[in-house]
């Protein structure tokens, strides 16, 4: 059967929204989750790393720098210590005091105020730290909600080994040789390539539909791509102004 998350033409494209809104607030924050979710977008993508005690965060980069008031590796600073960054300030002085979520946090969010999460592991994880994100999700009932991306095939494989009912996706910043050979052999529900990579070669798109895989492409946010992208017939786009592609999807 096709994948449901393969696009029927015609049809709207998906809108998944980078970081939240994270145009119009702090990147990979509840509030940011919040206003993309007002702003009608499918789905929050973010990013996950665990702090120095084994907790999974939302954050980007592997430091705190750019986007709190505190300094350091992620993976060095404890959980206590990262809740104490204000995590908004850097954005805007309105954001002052938002703090950067737990995992747990996310997901509960979602839970009850909707919306699904392309959850991407965010660099290396050993297995046991894939296990305490795994875990997270099904304590928070969101197996049905959420699909796991990552850039890495050894947290695709642990993922897949530990909750093989979570869907799967690759990122990429260039293309694997063959899309179809290797999404297939990891099982995956969707391949993800940047914009420009995916126009490298646009066959890949039909290729992989052919094989049942969808295509999520990242991060575009203006229209004459979005335009380019739809005829291209990819699935879903990764933008960090949902609101705009949702108004664009449903332009008369
Ligand atoms: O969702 C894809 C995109 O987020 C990958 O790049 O650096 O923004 O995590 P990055
Ligand atoms: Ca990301």
């Amino acid at each position: 059967a096709p994948s449901a998350l393969i696009r029927p033409p015609g049809s709207p494209l998906t809108v998944i929204a980078h970081r939240g809104a994270s145009a119009a607030a702090p990147e990979n924050t509840l509030v940011a989750q919040e206003i993309a979710r007002r702003g009608g977008a499918d789905w929050i993508e973010n990013d996950v790393q665990p702090s120095s005690d084994g907790v999974p965060f939302v954050l980007h980069d592997a430091t705190v720098d750019r986007t709190t008031n505190g300094t350091g590796n992620i993976r060095a600073l404890t959980s206590a210590q990262l809740k104490a960054l204000d995590a908004g300030s850097w954005f805007a002085p309105q954001y002052a005091g938002v703090r950067m979520p737990t995992l747990a946090e996310q997901l509960a969010d979602l839970r009850t105020r909707g919306g699904r999460l392309l959850l991407e592991i965010k660099g290396a994880h050993t297995r046991a730290e894939v296990s305490r994100i795994v875990a997270l999700v099904r304590e928070q009932q969101m197996t049905d909600r959420v699909l796991v991306q990552s850039f890495e095939v050894d947290v695709l494989r642990y993922t897949r080994e530990l909750a093989p009912e979570l869907p799967l996706g690759l990122l990429r910043s260039t293309l694997d040789p063959d899309p179809v050979t290797i999404s297939t052999e990891l099982g995956l529900a969707t391949y993800n390539p940047s914009a420009a990579a995916l126009l490298t070669r646009p066959a890949i798109v039909a290729d992989l539909h052919r094989a049942g895989i969808a295509t999520m492409v990242w991060t575009v946010d203006t229209a004459t791509a979005w335009q380019q992208l739809e005829a291209l017939g990819v699935d879903g786009i990764i933008t960090n102004r949902p609101a705009e592609l949702v108004g664009w999807n449903t332009r008369g």
